[in-house]
């Protein structure tokens, strides 16, 4: 007991110690390679079941929403090491599960959370209902052993209380559930242990049916972690979870959530995880690139955040290639994002309205993407283009229409030069704008 206890203040401190230099791409073991699972785009990932599928038109909102807010949130907000500190620290699952009697959040305010996020220029939100650590945040009777914050000392349904304002607000309401319970010791033997393995399953599909059951219309569900012992792909267990059956179950209540691919199903659209940069043509089929503001995805209490530029390229270099970008927060333990990631969503939310138009409801192309110099998009007679590199001329390929005026969004005209090789932009009176330049040409 003690010897526990003496463990986890020591974890906690060498944490603390690392914490600042800490970078995302510095994970390590199994958290890193849960991360390169599904780094870039791939086209491998999960069983088809073509009739699970949504339609385009099912899509269409998501499609056309582009930019969502993440929350990871949960009992590991206490320790401040991200929410893979259990793992990671080895803390045995009987000690973790006291943490529960101290969560008990003072300054959640689920309308504050939809506020920042409206404010940063997002559409939907996705919060980590339940993470791998098995604590759930509602009222779970399915929760193995009570571990949830309805019969512990918060005594709240917090999944009720973030779906109620996050439709109050007008966004996509958004729930993330990880199948994967480090609680289980089947988790790692799933083979050797079938009957604990039967009863995560249990649990699963319990608490699924829950989030799907009782709270109304939701919008997008995450799943993460369907990899059994941290090997392979979350296809390779499906063996255990049979996502088909468990998403068609979803499906009977919620006909048109938009799905993640991690459940063993391929999903409703691919995943990008991860700080790498968005690069490359365009992806024609529906994706996601998720991502941290801070370098950890749950709370630490030094916080090393993406800057405003950093977070607007990675935004238009998504939205330039047909993606949406999920964007981690990590509330502290009394339900507080921090100051530093509010301030840097803030400006995001001001560059979005002025610019908004080129983002939302827009198509990539006609142009291809080219690296660090240009994306751009479309919508009806209007091409957007996002300059990411200070240069006087601007060079593009040809298209079919006619350009009928080119002007920098909210500034002035720019001379132009179209022939059948191709497009010239002098940008000589561009004001270049330090976040990111958009032109917009009107195609007749
Ligand atoms: C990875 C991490 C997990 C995090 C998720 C978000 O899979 O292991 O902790 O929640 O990415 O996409």
């Amino acid at each position: 007991m003690i010897k526990n206890k003496l463990l986890i203040i020591a974890a906690i401190l060498v944490t603390f110690l690392f914490n600042s230099k800490l970078n995302a791409q510095d994970l390590k073991g199994d958290e890193l390679k849960s991360m390169e699972k599904y780094s870039g785009v791939k086209g491998d990932n999960g069983i088809v079941a073509p009739d699970l599928r949504l339609s385009a038109d099912q899509m269409k909102w998501w499609q056309d929403a582009k930019f969502g807010m993440f929350i990871h949130w949960g009992l590991y907000s206490i320790l401040g090491q991200g929410e893979w500190a259990m793992f990671n620290n080895k803390i045995p699952a009987e000690e973790y599960a006291k943490l529960a009697t101290k969560f008990n959040p003072q300054h959640f305010d689920a309308a504050v959370w939809a506020k920042i996020a409206k404010d940063a220029g997002m559409k939907y939100m996705v919060l980590t209902s339940r993470h791998h650590d098995g604590f759930a945040l509602w009222d779970s009777p399915s929760s193995n052993a009570h571990f949830n914050s309805f019969e512990t000392a918060a005594h709240r349904d917090f999944v009720k209380e973030y779906t109620d304002a996050c439709r109050k607000a007008g966004l996509g309401v958004g729930i993330y559930y990880s199948p994967m319970d480090w609680r289980f010791p089947a988790y790692f033997k799933p083979k050797e242990l079938p009957e604990n393995a039967l009863l995560l399953k249990k649990q699963t599909y319990g608490q699924v049916e829950e989030l799907m059951k009782n709270y109304g219309k939701i919008d997008v569900l995450w799943y993460d972690g369907g990899w059994l012992a941290h090997n392979g792909k979350d296809a390779d267990a499906a063996w255990l979870w049979n996502p088909v059956e468990l998403n068609r179950m979803v499906r009977s209540y919620q006909p048109n959530v938009v799905i993640n691919p991690r459940s063993g199903w391929e999903g409703d659209f691919q995943c990008n995880e991860g700080p790498s940069k968005v690069s490359g043509p365009i992806i024609n089929t529906p994706w996601e690139k998720c991502l941290s503001l801070n370098h950890s995805w749950g709370y630490t209490p030094n916080q090393t955040i993406m800057t405003t530029k950093d977070v607007l390229t990675m935004l238009v270099n998504t939205v330039d290639r047909g993606g949406n970008m999920l964007l981690n927060v990590g509330p502290d333990a009394q339900g507080v994002i921090p100051e530093k990631q509010v301030t840097v969503l803030k400006e995001v939310g001001d560059w979005l309205k002025k610019y908004g138009e080129s983002i939302y409801g827009t198509q990539p192309g006609p142009f291809e993407p080219k690296d660090d110099y240009y994306g751009a998009v479309q919508k009806g007679n209007l091409i957007y283009i996002h300059l990411l590199k200070n240069t006087s001329e601007l060079q593009l390929p040809p298209i079919k229409g006619k350009i009928v005026s080119c002007k920098q969004m909210l500034g002035a005209n720019l001379k132009f030069k179209q022939t059948t090789k191709g497009i010239t932009i002098s940008l000589k009176q561009l004001q270049f704008d330090p976040s990111i330049s958009t032109l917009v040409l009107n195609i007749r």
